[in-house]
C-alpha cells in the first residue's frame, strides 16, 4: 500500500491553468493525491492534466469553469459529484488582482474579486468543510498573500479580500483543531506568474523593489506547511520580516508607505 500523504484521496484545486495553481497541482500529485483542476481556460487545464498524470500516475479531472460568477462553487460541486467524485482536500487558489484608485477603478473588477477571492472560496468551503469534519480527515488551503497583513491603498479591495481569506482561515483552523483536518493559509509575497500582468502591478514601486519568487517555490511551501497543519505560511525570509515590521508600525503611517509603495515608480 502506498504510504503517501494524498493515497486514496483527491485534492480539488481553483485556478490550476496557470501560475501559483499548476505548482500546487504538482505538488499535490507528488504527494500521490487524486486531482480535480478548475480553471477557465480548458485547453491549459488538459495539458496541466495530462502531464501531471503522464508523470506521477494520478488520476487528474480537469473541469472548465467560471468561478467568478453567482454559484460557481454550487455549479463546480454539482459536476463534481455528477463525475462521481469525492473532495477531501480543498485548495482556494483561484484570484486576482488589480491595481488603482478605488474612485478611479470600474466597479465591475472590484466586485469580481470579491466574487472569485472571497465568495466562492467561502461557497466551496461550506460545501466540503462538514465532510471533512465528519471524516476526520482533508482539509483546507487557502491561497491569501502577503497583501493580508494590512489595508492596500490603491488596491483596497484586492488586499481586502486577502485580509478576509487569512481572517477566515485562522478562526477555521481553530475551529478544526483537534479533529484531524488540516487548515492551512497561504500568504505569498510577489510572485512569477500571470498575476501582474492581469492586475497592471507590473510597474508599481512594490513590483520593482521586490525580487519575486518562483511560482514552484511559493507553492511547495504551500504544501509542505498544509501537511504539517500550519496555520499561516508566508513565502520567504523577506516576506517574513516585512509582516514583523508591518505588525510594529502604526497603522497610519503603514497606509502611507502602502500607498508609495502601490504608486507607479
Ligand atoms: N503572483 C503573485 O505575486 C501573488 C502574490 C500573492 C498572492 N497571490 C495569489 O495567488 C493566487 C494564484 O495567483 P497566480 O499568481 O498564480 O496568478 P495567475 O498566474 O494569474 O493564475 C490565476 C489562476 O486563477 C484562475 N482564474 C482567474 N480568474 C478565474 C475565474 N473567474 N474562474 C476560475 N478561475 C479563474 C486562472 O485561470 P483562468 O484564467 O484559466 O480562469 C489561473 O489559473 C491568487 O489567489 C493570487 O491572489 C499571487
Amino acid at each position: 500500500m502506498s504510504t503517501k500523504p494524498g493515497a486514496g484521496q483527491t485534492a480539488l484545486i481553483t485556478g490550476a491553468s496557470a501560475g501559483i495553481g499548476v505548482d500546487l497541482a504538482a505538488c499535490f500529485a507528488t504527494g500521490g493525491y487524486d486531482l480535480i483542476l478548475a480553471a477557465r481556460s480548458e485547453n491549459a487545464l488538459a495539458e496541466v492534466a495530462e502531464r501531471l498524470m503522464k508523470t506521477h500516475g494520478v488520476k487528474v479531472t480537469p473541469i472548465a469553469a467560471d468561478l467568478g460568477v453567482p454559484d460557481a462553487g454550487a455549479k463546480l460541486a454539482a459536476e463534481i459529484a455528477r463525475r462521481g467524485l469525492t473532495v477531501d482536500v480543498l485548495v482556494n487558489n483561484a484570484g486576482f488582482g488589480q491595481t488603482g484608485a478605488y474612485a478611479e477603478t470600474p466597479i465591475a473588477p472590484q466586485l469580481g474579486m470579491v466574487d472569485l477571492n472571497v465568495r466562492v472560496l467561502v461557497e466551496l468551503t461550506h460545501i466540503y468543510w462538514k465532510g471533512m469534519l465528519q471524516k476526520k480527515r482533508g482539509g483546507i488551503l487557502n491561497v491569501a498573500s502577503t497583501a493580508a497583513f494590512q489595508p492596500g491603498p490603491l488596491m483596497s479591495i484586492y488586499y481586502a479580500s486577502k485580509a478576509f481569506v487569512l481572517s477566515f482561515t485562522e478562526a477555521l483552523w481553530e475551529e478544526a483543531r483537534g479533529t484531524g483536518v488540516k487548515v492551512s493559509c497561504l500568504c505569498p509575497g510577489p510572485t512569477e506568474s500571470k498575476f501582474h500582468g492581469r492586475a497592471g502591478t507590473d510597474k508599481t514601486r512594490l513590483s520593482k523593489a521586490a525580487k519575486p519568487m518562483t511560482s514552484m517555490a511559493v507553492a511547495r511551501k504551500g504544501y509542505e506547511g498544509f501537511l504539517r497543519n500550519r496555520r499561516v505560511v508566508v513565502t520567504g525570509v523577506s516576506n517574513k520580516a516585512l509582516i514583523a515590521v508591518t505588525r510594529l508600525t502604526p497603522r497610519s503611517a503603514l497606509l502611507r508607505i502602502v500607498r508609495a509603495l502601490q504608486s507607479e515608480a
